[in-house]
C-alpha cells in the first residue's frame, strides 16, 4: 500500500518512520518532508495552506490513504476535500478540528458539554475586555482564538498587562479568550477517536520553555517523554470517561463526528476545593486546551514506544472500528530531546551544516528531523528552529534519558541549543522511588 504523509516536521518523520515498519506498507511518500525524511519516504514540495496545492499532489502520487500531520492543512480543509472525493484519509474535518482551530468554540463546546476547564469570557470588542478583565484574579490568561503556532496565550501579571494583550491578539480573529490561571503540571493525553469511540493512546509530557528548570520564551516543545507512570488506570479511565468520550459524543451529536487524533492539554490542578465526579488521585484535571493531530515532540516519544502497527490505528479511525483494537506501548519510557538552531525562538540561524548524523544509533534511539534541508552539494543543513528530535526508548526513564543524551553528544552545529534536564519532574520521581 502506498501512503501519502503530509507535513514536514519532527512528528511527520516519525509518522513516516513508523508507517514504513508496517508489513502493509510499501511506499510511503512526504509531502513536503525533510532531509530526514527523505531517508524513509519519497519527498515532494507541496503548499500544505492550499487545499488546491494538496489536491495535486495526491492525484499526482495516487496514494491509497492520506495521513495528516499539522493542523494547517486540517483547518484549510483538506479531509473535507479528500472524502467527498473518495479518497481515504486520516484526521478530523475542517469543521470537526475547530476543537483546536477556535478557542472560542472549544470553550463553549466543554462548557455544553460539562467537561471541566478553566472559567473563562470571551470578548468581541475593547469595550467587552475592559468590562471582563476585572472579572478575573491575577494572574489572566489571554489567548487569540485562532491558530497561532504557540504564539496566541498570554499570561498576563496586572490588568494592564492583560489589556495590553487584548490589545495585540483582537485584531488576529475579532475575539479573544479571557481566561482564569490555574495551576498545576501539565500533562498531554492521547485518544485515538473514530466518531464514535475514543480510546487510550498514551500519555506524554512537554516542555514548551527554551531554558532548563521551564524559564524563558515559549518554543514550539523543547523536547517530551512519555512513561507509564504518567498515566496510572485510574487517572487514565477517567480522561477517557470525563474528557475523550465525552467530546466524541458531544460532536457526534452536534453533527460534527470527531476523527483522529484528539491531544488533551490537560492541566492537573489541586483538589483542594473541589469534590465528587472531578477528582482523581488527588487532583481535579481541567482542559487547557485540544489539539486535532499528534503532538511535536510528543510523537517522536510515543511512536517509539508504540509496539501497535500504526496503520492499525488509523484504518480504525477511519472505519468506526476504534473500539475493537487496543494500543500497546513497549513498557517503561522514552524521551525525545530537541535540538534548536541559534536565536530559536525569536528567529533561527538557518543552512548551517549538522555534523555527527552519519553514525549509526544504538538500539532503541532514532534522531527525528523537524527542520534540515540538504543544501547545493548534499550535505545536511539547519532549515528550521527546532532541527533534530534525539529520541530514545528504554525500561525507565533513567536509561531512555542517558541513551538520548549519549547520542547526541555526538551531533553538533554552529550555535546548537538544548536542555539537558528533558523530564527533570518525572526523573525527581524515579529517584524517589529508589
Ligand atoms: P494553549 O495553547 O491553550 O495550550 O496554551 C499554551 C500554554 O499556555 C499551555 O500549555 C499552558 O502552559 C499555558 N496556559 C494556557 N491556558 C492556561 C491557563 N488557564 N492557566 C495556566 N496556564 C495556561
Ligand atoms: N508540543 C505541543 C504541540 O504539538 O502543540
Amino acid at each position: 500500500m502506498k501512503v501519502l504523509v503530509i507535513g514536514g516536521g519532527g512528528r511527520e518523520h516519525a509518522i513516516c518512520w513508523a508507517l514504513r515498519r508496517s508489513a502493509r506498507v510499501t511506499d510511503v511518500v512526504c509531502a513536503p518532508g525533510n532531509a530526514g525524511i527523505a531517508a524513509v519516504a519519497t519527498c515532494v514540495p507541496v503548499l500544505q495552506d492550499d487545499v488546491a496545492d494538496m489536491l495535486r499532489v495526491v492525484n499526482q502520487t495516487e496514494p491509497q490513504l492520506v495521513v495528516i500531520g499539522p493542523e494547517v492543512p486540517l483547518a484549510a480543509g483538506i479531509v473535507d476535500a479528500l472524502e467527498t472525493r473518495g479518497v481515504r484519509v486520516f484526521g478530523p474535518t475542517r469543521e470537526a478540528a475547530q476543537l483546536e482551530s477556535s478557542k472560542a468554540f472549544t470553550k463553549d463546546f466543554l462548557q455544553r458539554h460539562n467537561i471541566p476547564t478553566a472559567r473563562y469570557r470571551t470578548v468581541h470588542t475593547m469595550e467587552e475586555a475592559r468590562e471582563a478583565l476585572p472579572q478575573f484574579s491575577l494572574p489572566i490568561v489571554v489567548k487569540a482564538d485562532g491558530l497561532a503556532a504557540g504564539k496566541g496565550v498570554v499570561i498576563a501579571a496586572t490588568q494592564a498587562e492583560a489589556d495590553a494583550a487584548v490589545v495585540e491578539l483582537l485584531p488576529m480573529n475579532g475575539s479573544v479568550v479571557i481566561e482564569e490561571f490555574l495551576e498545576g503540571e501539565e500533562l498531554s493525553f492521547f485518544a485515538l477517536c473514530d466518531g464514535t469511540h475514543a480510546i487510550t493512546i498514551a500519555a506524554a509530557q512537554d516542555h514548551k520553555r527554551i531554558g532548563e528548570g521551564d524559564t524563558g520564551p515559549n518554543t514550539g516543545g523543547m523536547g517530551a517523554y512519555s512513561t507509564d507512570a504518567l498515566l496510572p488506570d485510574e487517572l487514565r479511565t477517567w480522561l477517557l470517561r470525563h474528557v475523550a468520550q465525552p467530546t466524541v459524543d458531544g460532536m457526534r451529536a452536534e453533527g460534527t463526528p470527531f476523527k483522529g487524533i484528539l491531544f488533551c492539554g490537560i492541566m492537573m490542578t489541586p483538589a483542594k476545593g473541589v469534590a465528587g465526579e472531578n477528582v482523581v488521585s488527588g487532583f481535579a484535571p481541567k482542559v487547557l486546551e485540544f489539539n486535532t493531530r499528534w503532538g511535536d515532540p510528543e510523537t517522536q516519544a510515543i511512536l517509539l514506544r508504540m509496539e501497535t502497527d500504526l496503520l492499525d490505528l488509523v484504518n480504525a479511525s477511519i472505519d468506526g472500528t476504534a473500539d475493537e483494537i487496543s494500543v500497546k506501548m513497549k513498557p517503561g519510557a522514552s524521551i525525545c530531546v530537541i535540538l534548536a538552531s541559534a536565536g530559536y525562538p525569536a528567529g533561527a540561524e538557518k543552512g548551517v551544516a549538522i555534523h555527527g548524523l552519519d553514525t549509526s544509533t544504538p538500539a532503541g534511539v532514532e534522531i527525528f528531523h523537524s527542520g534540515t534541508a540538504l543544501n547545493a552539494i548534499g550535505d545536511t543543513v539547519t532549515a528550521g528552529g527546532r532541527v533534530l528530535g534525539v529520541t530514545a526508548q528504554a525500561e525507565n526513564l533513567r536509561r531512555a534519558s542517558g541513551k538520548a543524551y549519549d547520542a547526541l553528544a555526538g551531533i553538533s552545529f554552529r550555535g546548537m541549543q538544548f536542555r539537558r534536564d528533558i523530564g527533570w519532574r518525572a526523573l525527581n520521581r524515579e529517584r524517589g522511588q529508589g
